[in-house]
């Protein structure tokens, strides 16, 4: 038997709850299409007692199952060229100006999906900023799901990943070819690491950023939750540090956090000094 409009309901809520993504109606479809193999996996037949099961025994570990199930994991190498090029051309030879005495960066891929921008981040570092190859350098990718995390761990992707943004001369310097797949060069590797992160629930040890890249996540939000993600972050900025969004993005309503400023036909955030 189908869902119910009250089961979709009752779905959406418990995504909102879980991971702060609004999903519209219109949308429905996909919980059948993303949910039914997890449903089968915990032994129901079908969707509709998957949600009773939800519903009646509250298993947390399916309740964040349901919500990483849904999320959006679309991305790609060097994602929204101009974004790579402000941080080719003035962010980073910025920071690294900034931090030549302490030899150290902190840079987040926050909602980092399956690890291409926090590679693309290290890719750009060895090719363009030679000198921080001997810096205390950390790029950490998080995601709310666990699954894109094995993924970006394993820095292995695909023909069709591959494809997409990255240039076939750093495909040939960084990437080692075996058999279907390419894997990231291991120093590379070496310098990102990945974790399972809730925006909504960050962990107190996250270290303080230099950079910040949190793209292409909270246009799934609401207003309100996009505030709360938008003051965790800034606790977690340095000063000087800069925020980058995704093209379609904006820091609005957090004026009292951010200051923005438009260089390379694109727009960064810088967090309002904390006096
Ligand atoms: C569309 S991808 C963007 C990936 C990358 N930042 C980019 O711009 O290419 C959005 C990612 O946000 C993650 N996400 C959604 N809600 C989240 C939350 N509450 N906490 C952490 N990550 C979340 C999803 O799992 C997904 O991998």
């Amino acid at each position: 038997m189908g869902c119910t409009d009250a089961d979709y309901a009752y779905l959406r809520e418990l995504v909102l709850e879980q991971s702060a993504n609004l999903i519209d109606p219109s949308r429905n479809a996909l919980f059948d299409t993303k949910l039914t193999p997890i449903a089968k996996s915990a032994g129901v037949a079908s969707l509709r007692d998957f949600v009773n099961l939800l519903k009646n025994d509250q298993p947390p570990h399916l309740h964040r199952a349901v919500a990483e199930a849904m999320t959006i994991n679309e991305t790609s190498f060097f994602r929204d060229v101009k974004t790579f090029n402000l941080l080719r051309d003035i962010l980073l030879p910025q920071l690294v100006e900034r931090r030549r005495e302490e030899r150290r960066l902190r840079i987040w891929s926050a909602a980092s999906s399956t690890g291409q921008e926090a590679y693309s981040l290290a890719i750009l570092l060895a090719e363009h900023l030679p000198e921080t190859t001997s810096w205390d350098v950390r790029i950490f990718g998080s995601d709310i799901s666990r699954k894109v995390i094995e993924y970006a761990r394993a820095g292995r992707y695909g023909r069709l990943e591959i494809n997409r943004g990255l240039p076939a001369r750093m495909l040939l310097k960084y990437f080692h070819r075996d058999k279907e797949e390419w894997e990231i060069n291991p120093r590379l590797r070496a310098m990102c690491e990945f974790y399972p992160v809730n925006l909504c629930t960050p962990p107190p040890s996250l270290p303080t950023f230099d950079l910040v890249l949190l793209r292409n996540v909270l246009l799934y939000f609401s207003q309100e939750d996009r505030s709360h993600v938008f003051h965790t972050v800034y606790q977690r900025m340095a000063d000087d540090g800069y925020l980058l969004l995704g093209n379609a993005e904006q820091a609005e309503g957090s004026t009292d956090l951010f200051e923005t400023e438009f260089s390379s036909e694109s727009f960064f955030y810088r967090p309002v000094v904390r006096t």
